[in-house]
């Protein structure tokens, strides 16, 4: 078995980000600028962003972090999504999600112009996606796609088990792993709340991607002999031997299954960083116009 280190390939791609950063800069040419919006005090909402604020630092990149409080209105986050629009000055942006209730989520990823939208959430870069189209790719799914490559995972003609059906990773990653590229052209199974046989349909698996967001839903019996398992779980469950309280939990049970895999990607330390360096990658490709032009 060998542990997908996400922690130190994201280490790595940071450093040659930074250096891209540092050659853009001497040339002349202007530091890229990635814009956050924070709604309210989710605690994992402020620790991604405050993650991705650090990426950014790391990067050599320009962030600012737009911070509003859970009862900001709707129309009062479309005027600032389109001022970000607007501004020159900025690169790309995100908005962190999940939004409160009271405002519409959809909405307010569709007002993101598409050209900025970093996160790959709108859209015209869903769309694009799905039918194999230049676009920002969704962070998440592209940092598995770039462990695969850096740990030369072969994905074609591969059994490809997906466990979960969210816009944010399930659906995309489902896209990509049966797109005609490399890493990609593997046989896909999406598998959600509502499928039957889910165990044996793992068992069937090369590549099994868990993002359902359910601690320790994939158990030994689930694994075929030699898989890859990726675990895209972070759920926090109450520990009260821990400092913050809580213990960042995948959908996976690692100790178990671990032994029976070629590859696996530990929880923390797998596939969340990775995710924060895709979002760097795909912020250097807006400030340098290589997706959209600018
Ligand atoms: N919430 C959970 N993951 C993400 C992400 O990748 N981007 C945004 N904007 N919100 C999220």
């Amino acid at each position: 078995m060998q542990l997908i280190d996400g922690k130190a390939i994201a280490a790595q791609v940071k450093q040659e980000i930074a250096a891209e950063v540092a050659g853009i800069v001497a040339r002349g040419g202007k530091r890229p600028h990635l814009a956050a919006i924070l709604v309210g005090h989710d605690g994992g909402s402020e620790t991604y962003v405050a993650g991705k604020v650090k990426a950014c630092q790391e990067c050599g990149f320009k962030s600012t972090l737009l911070r509003y409080e859970e009862d900001v209105t709707e129309e009062e986050l479309l005027a600032k999504v389109r001022g970000l629009n607007a501004d020159a000055d900025i690169d790309g942006f995100i908005v962190q999600l999940p939004l409160p209730r009271h405002i519409a989520e959809q909405r307010v990823i569709e007002a993101i112009d598409y050209r900025k939208d970093v996160d790959g959430f709108h859209p015209v870069n869903v769309g694009r996606m799905s039918i194999g189209l230049p676009c920002f790719i969704s962070a998440t799914p592209n940092g598995i796609l770039e462990l695969f490559k850096r740990y030369n995972i072969e994905t074609r003609g591969k059994r490809c088990v997906v466990l979960g059906r969210s816009n944010i990773v399930g659906k995309p990653m489902a896209a990509l792993m049966m797109q005609k590229a490399c890493p990609g052209d593997a046989t896909v199974t999406v598998c959600h709340s509502r499928s039957q046989n889910i165990k044996e349909i793992c068992r069937k698996a090369d590549i099994l991607i868990a993002a359902m967001g359910q601690p320790h839903f994939v158990t030994a019996d689930m694994v075929k002999e030699g898989a890859v398992v990726i675990d895209v779980g972070t759920t926090r469950v109450p520990d009260a031997t821990r400092k913050s309280g809580f213990k960042l939990t995948g959908d996976v049970k690692f100790d178990e299954v671990s032994p029976k895999c070629s590859f696996i990607t530990p929880v923390p330390g797998g596939v969340g960083p990775m995710t924060i360096v895709s979002l760097m990658k795909n912020t250097l490709l807006a400030a340098k116009g290589e997706v959209y032009g600018k």
